[in-house]
Protein backbone atom coordinates (compact mmCIF):
# COMPACT_ATOMS: atom_id res chain seq x y z
CA UNK A 1 0.00 0.00 0.00
CA UNK A 2 1.26 3.36 -0.85
CA UNK A 3 1.70 5.53 2.01
CA UNK A 4 0.50 9.31 1.95
CA UNK A 5 2.56 11.59 2.66
CA UNK A 6 2.87 12.71 6.07
CA UNK A 7 1.28 16.18 5.93
CA UNK A 8 -1.10 15.58 3.11
CA UNK A 9 -3.81 17.86 2.75
CA UNK A 10 -2.54 19.99 5.04
CA UNK A 11 -2.35 24.15 5.43
CA UNK A 12 0.89 25.36 7.53
CA UNK A 13 1.27 28.92 7.96
CA UNK A 14 5.03 29.26 9.52
CA UNK A 15 6.71 32.94 10.47
CA UNK A 16 10.08 33.54 9.74
CA UNK A 17 9.57 31.84 6.56
CA UNK A 18 11.86 33.21 5.27
CA UNK A 19 15.47 31.96 6.89
CA UNK A 20 16.81 29.50 8.83
CA UNK A 21 14.72 27.29 10.43
CA UNK A 22 11.77 28.49 9.24
CA UNK A 23 12.99 28.19 5.70
CA UNK A 24 13.70 24.50 6.67
CA UNK A 25 10.50 24.08 8.09
CA UNK A 26 8.51 25.39 4.92
CA UNK A 27 10.35 23.11 3.02
CA UNK A 28 10.27 20.03 4.80
CA UNK A 29 6.63 20.57 5.38
CA UNK A 30 6.25 21.12 1.10
CA UNK A 31 8.25 17.74 0.66
CA UNK A 32 5.57 15.56 2.85
CA UNK A 33 2.50 17.17 1.24
CA UNK A 34 1.33 20.75 3.36
CA UNK A 35 0.52 23.56 1.20
CA UNK A 36 2.70 26.90 2.77
CA UNK A 37 2.25 30.44 3.63
CA UNK A 38 5.54 32.09 4.05
CA UNK A 39 5.25 34.58 6.66
CA UNK A 40 8.32 37.18 6.85
CA UNK A 41 8.93 40.68 7.68
CA UNK A 42 11.57 40.36 5.15
CA UNK A 43 9.18 40.30 1.72
CA UNK A 44 12.48 39.44 -0.43
CA UNK A 45 13.16 36.03 1.69
CA UNK A 46 9.94 34.98 2.60
CA UNK A 47 9.08 34.74 -1.82
CA UNK A 48 12.66 33.50 -1.97
CA UNK A 49 11.32 30.04 -0.19
CA UNK A 50 8.09 30.48 -1.45
CA UNK A 51 9.50 30.22 -4.69
CA UNK A 52 11.70 27.96 -4.38
CA UNK A 53 8.95 25.28 -3.09
CA UNK A 54 6.58 26.13 -6.01
CA UNK A 55 2.94 25.79 -6.64
CA UNK A 56 2.29 24.65 -3.55
CA UNK A 57 3.37 27.87 -1.24
CA UNK A 58 2.62 31.74 -1.15
CA UNK A 59 4.54 34.49 0.67
CA UNK A 60 3.17 37.51 2.74
CA UNK A 61 4.68 40.33 4.34
CA UNK A 62 4.39 40.44 7.74
CA UNK A 63 5.94 41.83 10.96
CA UNK A 64 4.54 39.42 13.60
CA UNK A 65 4.38 41.73 16.39
CA UNK A 66 1.94 43.87 14.93
CA UNK A 67 -1.76 43.16 15.75
CA UNK A 68 -2.68 44.40 12.75
CA UNK A 69 -0.45 42.29 10.69
CA UNK A 70 -1.06 38.73 12.60
CA UNK A 71 -4.75 39.34 11.73
CA UNK A 72 -3.73 39.91 7.80
CA UNK A 73 -1.64 37.24 7.78
CA UNK A 74 -4.03 34.67 9.19
CA UNK A 75 -6.86 36.16 7.34
CA UNK A 76 -4.65 36.14 4.11
CA UNK A 77 -4.12 32.19 4.52
CA UNK A 78 -7.64 31.30 4.82
CA UNK A 79 -8.80 33.46 2.33
CA UNK A 80 -6.53 31.63 -0.32
CA UNK A 81 -5.88 27.88 0.76
CA UNK A 82 -9.61 27.61 2.57
CA UNK A 83 -8.75 26.51 5.93
CA UNK A 84 -5.59 26.82 8.13
CA UNK A 85 -4.31 23.21 10.25
CA UNK A 86 -0.87 24.29 11.41
CA UNK A 87 0.56 27.68 12.49
CA UNK A 88 4.28 27.24 13.42
CA UNK A 89 5.52 31.04 15.25
CA UNK A 90 9.16 30.59 14.67
CA UNK A 91 9.92 34.50 13.76
CA UNK A 92 12.24 35.80 16.56
CA UNK A 93 14.56 38.14 17.39
CA UNK A 94 17.97 38.01 18.71
CA UNK A 95 20.37 39.66 21.17
CA UNK A 96 23.48 41.16 21.68
CA UNK A 97 24.95 40.11 24.80
CA UNK A 98 24.53 42.97 27.10
CA UNK A 99 24.78 43.16 30.83
CA UNK A 100 20.98 43.46 32.01
CA UNK A 101 21.43 47.06 33.50
CA UNK A 102 22.86 48.53 29.82
CA UNK A 103 19.84 46.73 28.25
CA UNK A 104 17.26 49.27 26.86
CA UNK A 105 13.95 49.31 27.75
CA UNK A 106 13.10 50.29 23.76
CA UNK A 107 14.86 46.29 23.08
CA UNK A 108 13.11 44.82 26.13
CA UNK A 109 10.27 45.68 24.74
CA UNK A 110 10.91 44.42 21.23
CA UNK A 111 12.46 41.43 21.91
CA UNK A 112 8.79 40.63 24.20
CA UNK A 113 6.79 41.64 21.00
CA UNK A 114 8.70 39.66 18.74
CA UNK A 115 9.38 36.47 21.12
CA UNK A 116 6.49 36.54 22.88
CA UNK A 117 3.36 38.65 22.45
CA UNK A 118 3.51 37.36 18.42
CA UNK A 119 2.61 34.36 19.91
CA UNK A 120 -0.31 34.92 21.68
CA UNK A 121 -1.59 37.41 18.50
CA UNK A 122 -1.62 34.81 15.80
CA UNK A 123 -2.67 32.25 18.05
CA UNK A 124 -5.80 34.67 18.94
CA UNK A 125 -6.72 34.83 14.78
CA UNK A 126 -5.51 31.07 14.51
CA UNK A 127 -7.67 29.31 17.17
CA UNK A 128 -11.10 30.54 15.73
CA UNK A 129 -10.39 29.03 12.07
CA UNK A 130 -8.96 25.73 14.06
CA UNK A 131 -12.20 25.53 16.23
CA UNK A 132 -14.48 25.47 13.24
CA UNK A 133 -12.35 22.82 11.53
CA UNK A 134 -12.32 20.53 14.43
CA UNK A 135 -9.28 20.78 15.65
CA UNK A 136 -5.39 21.87 14.79
CA UNK A 137 -1.63 22.07 15.55
CA UNK A 138 0.49 25.19 16.82
CA UNK A 139 4.20 24.77 17.24
CA UNK A 140 6.27 27.76 18.50
CA UNK A 141 10.11 27.81 18.22
CA UNK A 142 11.52 28.80 21.75
CA UNK A 143 15.07 27.72 22.25
CA UNK A 144 17.16 26.50 25.15
CA UNK A 145 17.57 29.80 26.58
CA UNK A 146 14.08 29.29 28.32
CA UNK A 147 15.35 26.47 29.81
CA UNK A 148 19.59 27.18 30.32
CA UNK A 149 19.97 30.83 30.36
CA UNK A 150 23.28 31.93 29.57
CA UNK A 151 24.49 35.76 31.04
CA UNK A 152 24.04 38.78 29.83
CA UNK A 153 21.04 37.60 27.87
CA UNK A 154 18.56 37.95 30.01
CA UNK A 155 15.75 39.84 28.15
CA UNK A 156 15.75 37.56 25.33
CA UNK A 157 15.87 34.83 27.79
CA UNK A 158 13.00 36.04 29.66
CA UNK A 159 11.21 36.50 26.34
CA UNK A 160 11.65 32.78 25.47
CA UNK A 161 11.16 31.62 28.95
CA UNK A 162 7.42 33.50 28.30
CA UNK A 163 6.93 31.93 24.61
CA UNK A 164 7.66 28.35 26.68
CA UNK A 165 4.82 29.16 29.22
CA UNK A 166 2.27 30.55 26.86
CA UNK A 167 2.66 26.94 24.66
CA UNK A 168 1.81 25.12 27.64
CA UNK A 169 -0.78 27.59 28.85
CA UNK A 170 -2.38 27.61 25.50
CA UNK A 171 -2.24 23.68 25.47
CA UNK A 172 -4.29 23.12 28.74
CA UNK A 173 -6.71 25.91 27.46
CA UNK A 174 -7.15 24.47 23.60
CA UNK A 175 -6.95 20.97 24.35
CA UNK A 176 -11.01 20.34 24.76
CA UNK A 177 -10.93 21.85 21.55
CA UNK A 178 -8.34 19.09 20.01
CA UNK A 179 -6.15 22.05 19.23
CA UNK A 180 -2.30 20.66 20.45
CA UNK A 181 0.32 23.00 21.09
CA UNK A 182 4.14 22.43 21.65
CA UNK A 183 7.42 24.23 21.67
CA UNK A 184 10.36 23.23 20.11
CA UNK A 185 13.75 24.30 21.63
CA UNK A 186 16.76 24.72 19.38
CA UNK A 187 20.27 24.98 20.81
CA UNK A 188 22.44 26.74 19.21
CA UNK A 189 22.01 26.89 15.67
CA UNK A 190 23.54 27.07 12.52
CA UNK A 191 21.42 30.15 10.79
CA UNK A 192 22.72 34.19 10.33
CA UNK A 193 20.99 34.84 13.99
CA UNK A 194 24.21 32.99 15.53
CA UNK A 195 26.49 35.88 15.00
CA UNK A 196 24.13 38.41 16.80
CA UNK A 197 24.19 35.82 20.33
CA UNK A 198 27.76 34.79 19.81
CA UNK A 199 29.33 38.36 18.70
CA UNK A 200 30.81 37.35 15.30
CA UNK A 201 30.80 34.84 12.55
CA UNK A 202 34.39 33.04 12.99
CA UNK A 203 34.90 29.66 14.67
CA UNK A 204 36.82 31.76 17.90
CA UNK A 205 33.69 33.36 18.23
CA UNK A 206 31.28 30.04 17.73
CA UNK A 207 33.94 28.01 19.83
CA UNK A 208 32.54 28.06 23.76
CA UNK A 209 28.77 27.70 22.33
CA UNK A 210 30.56 24.64 20.98
CA UNK A 211 31.95 23.84 23.95
CA UNK A 212 28.70 23.17 26.09
CA UNK A 213 26.81 21.02 23.20
CA UNK A 214 27.73 16.99 24.48
CA UNK A 215 26.92 16.26 20.85
CA UNK A 216 29.68 18.63 19.50
CA UNK A 217 27.88 20.39 17.02
CA UNK A 218 25.14 22.85 16.26
CA UNK A 219 21.41 22.50 15.48
CA UNK A 220 20.89 22.47 12.02
CA UNK A 221 17.61 23.64 10.03
CA UNK A 222 16.98 20.57 9.02
CA UNK A 223 17.28 18.67 12.64
CA UNK A 224 14.16 21.19 13.58
CA UNK A 225 12.10 21.14 10.70
CA UNK A 226 12.36 17.34 11.25
CA UNK A 227 11.22 17.81 15.04
CA UNK A 228 8.55 20.39 13.96
CA UNK A 229 7.29 17.88 10.99
CA UNK A 230 6.61 15.15 13.93
CA UNK A 231 5.04 17.06 15.75
CA UNK A 232 2.93 18.56 13.26
CA UNK A 233 2.15 15.11 12.18
CA UNK A 234 -1.06 12.54 13.47
CA UNK A 235 2.01 10.75 14.15
CA UNK A 236 1.66 13.22 17.73
CA UNK A 237 -1.67 13.03 17.66
CA UNK A 238 -1.29 12.82 21.84
CA UNK A 239 1.21 15.08 22.30
CA UNK A 240 0.54 18.54 24.01
CA UNK A 241 2.08 20.94 25.91
CA UNK A 242 5.55 19.06 25.63
CA UNK A 243 8.60 20.94 25.30
CA UNK A 244 11.04 19.16 22.93
CA UNK A 245 14.75 20.10 23.21
CA UNK A 246 16.30 19.82 19.55
CA UNK A 247 19.86 21.09 21.11
CA UNK A 248 22.73 18.14 21.15
CA UNK A 249 22.38 17.43 24.56
CA UNK A 250 22.91 21.23 25.85
CA UNK A 251 20.08 21.48 28.27
CA UNK A 252 21.08 18.09 30.13
N1 LIG B 1 19.87 30.38 15.71
C1 LIG B 1 19.91 30.07 16.99
O1 LIG B 1 20.98 29.91 17.60
C2 LIG B 1 18.62 29.88 17.75
C3 LIG B 1 18.64 29.12 18.94
C4 LIG B 1 17.45 28.93 19.64
C5 LIG B 1 16.27 29.47 19.16
N2 LIG B 1 16.28 30.18 18.00
C6 LIG B 1 14.98 30.71 17.53
O2 LIG B 1 14.71 30.15 16.27
C7 LIG B 1 13.81 31.01 15.55
C8 LIG B 1 14.31 31.19 14.13
O3 LIG B 1 15.58 31.79 14.17
P1 LIG B 1 16.73 31.50 13.09
O4 LIG B 1 17.93 31.08 13.84
O5 LIG B 1 16.21 30.69 11.99
O6 LIG B 1 17.01 33.03 12.61
P2 LIG B 1 17.11 33.72 11.19
O7 LIG B 1 17.60 35.09 11.49
O8 LIG B 1 17.84 32.86 10.22
O9 LIG B 1 15.58 33.80 10.70
C9 LIG B 1 14.62 34.55 11.37
C10 LIG B 1 13.58 35.03 10.35
O10 LIG B 1 12.54 35.68 11.06
C11 LIG B 1 12.20 36.88 10.40
N3 LIG B 1 11.65 37.83 11.36
C12 LIG B 1 12.31 38.42 12.39
N4 LIG B 1 11.47 39.23 13.05
C13 LIG B 1 10.26 39.16 12.42
C14 LIG B 1 9.03 39.79 12.63
N5 LIG B 1 8.85 40.67 13.61
N6 LIG B 1 7.99 39.47 11.80
C15 LIG B 1 8.16 38.58 10.79
N7 LIG B 1 9.33 37.97 10.54
C16 LIG B 1 10.37 38.26 11.34
C17 LIG B 1 13.50 37.37 9.80
O11 LIG B 1 13.29 38.29 8.73
C18 LIG B 1 14.15 36.05 9.35
O12 LIG B 1 13.79 35.72 8.03
C19 LIG B 1 13.73 32.29 16.37
O13 LIG B 1 12.54 32.28 17.13
C20 LIG B 1 14.94 32.20 17.29
O14 LIG B 1 14.77 32.93 18.47
C21 LIG B 1 17.41 30.40 17.28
Amino acid sequence: MTKLPRLSGKVALVTGGGSGFGAAICRRFAEEGATVVVVDRDAVAGERTAREIGANAASIEADVALAADARRMIQTAVDRYGRLDILVNNAGRAQTPLPFTSTSEDEFDRLFAVNAKAIFLAAQHAVPVMRRQGGGVILNTVSVAAIRPRPNLTAYNSSKGAALLMSKSLAIELAPDNIRVNAVCPGPGDTPMLATFVGGDSAAHRAPFLSSIPLGRLTAPLDIANAMLFLASDEASVITGAVLEVDGGRCI
